[in-house]
């Protein structure tokens, strides 16, 4: 199966042995799971980011400041020697979370968004929001304390196609609430539609959207290639070609509201190979390199350095990574699986050939303080 959607051909423009030199990056939207998984997968996503916005839908969900700060410790106990990986933490919003809760998250400094989940909508949100009414008194208290609300953006609706549900959400759920919370920053989550990126670009307030490398790289039919193929499938689940090529102009854009998440979502291979399969791509293995691939096939590297290092921070209100990290021109092949606790994981395009290789960090932002 070819890596880019098949009817977009591989580049081959950039030379190899040639090097690319980016400031270094931070991912906005990362499941990082927890115990002997979250051992097996930090190290991946910390040899890339400096930073990242941890995803609360644990089993239990992480509701609580105080369950943040010590999934936060855990966290730094699992990264590898000398590690500087600094998680970003979320709370997960429920129908019952008070604005007390929010108070507390201001204050603690470490959490630095809260996350809604229609009740449902994907992995672990069995105790997300049956009703957004029920959440205004946090989503008040949000606004007034600056927190920024993450939002999983798509309805759950069974009646409703699961190819629209992200446009469905924009319309009856997201322009009403920021109708009511206009001040309230807001990121739209792994964005999946060309709706989604025009809502976006010209929404009022301050909207950002984060994108998967995966949404850049792949159509539905990526799912479907010659037989079901489990490791593609993810929530949002893939659209139609027009939708891609429109989130890869959004990425490409240099517009400061889009920026990079890769929603990595490990699931042993046994809970995606089956009869009723999870859904969550791995790319926290090679994230950096699979966005590359993307930006190059536009002609648009140029641009990555500012989607996948600059406008993550800016909006976050926090500051720029100081250090720099090289990715090289270089054929590589993904592996097929890596350990995954006592099971396996399988990374997204496995067996394929990558044509960026990541190197490491040229310096830390501890070093160049
Ligand atoms: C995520 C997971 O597995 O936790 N899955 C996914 O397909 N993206 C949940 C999510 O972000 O929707
Ligand atoms: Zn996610």
């Amino acid at each position: 199966m070819p890596l880019l959607a098949h009817h977009v051909p591989r580049p081959a423009q950039t030379p190899a042995g040639t090097t690319l030199v980016i400031d270094r990056p931070d991912d906005w939207h990362l499941h990082l799971r927890d115990g002997e998984e979250l051992k097996a997968v930090l190290p991946h996503t910390a040899a890339q980011f400096h930073r990242a916005i941890i995803m609360p839908n644990l089993k239990p969900p992480v509701t609580t400041t105080a369950l943040a700060l010590a999934y936060r410790k855990r966290i730094l106990e699992a990264r590898p020697a000398g590690s500087d990986f600094d998680p970003l933490m979320t709370l997960y919003l429920t129908d019952n979370t008070p604005a007390d809760e929010i108070h507390r998250a201001k204050a603690s400094g470490v959490v630095h968004a809260v996350k809604l989940y229609p009740a449902g909508a994907t992995t672990n949100s069995d105790s997300g929001v049956t009703d957004l009414k029920h959440t205004y008194k946090a989503l008040e208290a949000m606004q007034e304390a600056g927190m920024v609300l993450a939002i999983h953006g798509e309805v759950t609706d069974r009646d409703i196609d699961v190819f629209d549900r992200e446009k469905v959400f924009i319309d009856e759920k997201l322009i009403p609430l920021r109708r009511d919370f206009p001040a309230l920053r807001v990121v739209f989550e792994h964005i999946t539609t060309k709706d989604a990126a025009d809502y976006v670009a010209t929404a009022e307030g301050e909207i950002a959207a984060t994108i998967t490398a995966h949404h850049l790289l792949y159509n539905r039919n990526a799912l479907f290639q010659g037989g079901i193929r489990p490791h593609y499938y993810c929530l949002p689940v893939l659209k139609r070609e027009l939708h891609r090529q429109s989130l890869l102009e959004a990425a490409t854009s240099g517009k400061p509201r889009y920026f990079l998440g890769t929603d990595s979502a490990p699931h042993a291979m046994g809970d995606k190979e089956s009869d009723c399969g999870c859904a969550g791509c791995y790319t926290a293995l090679h994230a950096l390199e699979l966005y590359a691939t993307a930006f190059e096939a536009v002609g648009r590297l140029d641009r990555l350095e500012g989607f996948a290092s600059h406008f993550g921070p800016d909006f976050y209100r926090l500051p720029r990574n100081a250090g720099k990290v090289r990715l090289h021109r270089q054929d590589w092949s993904i592996p097929t699986a890596l350990p995954y606790g006592d099971r396996i994981v399988v990374p997204l395009a496995h067996g394929e050939t990558l044509g960026w290789r990541f190197e490491a960090s040229l310096q830390t932002n501890d070093a160049s303080r």
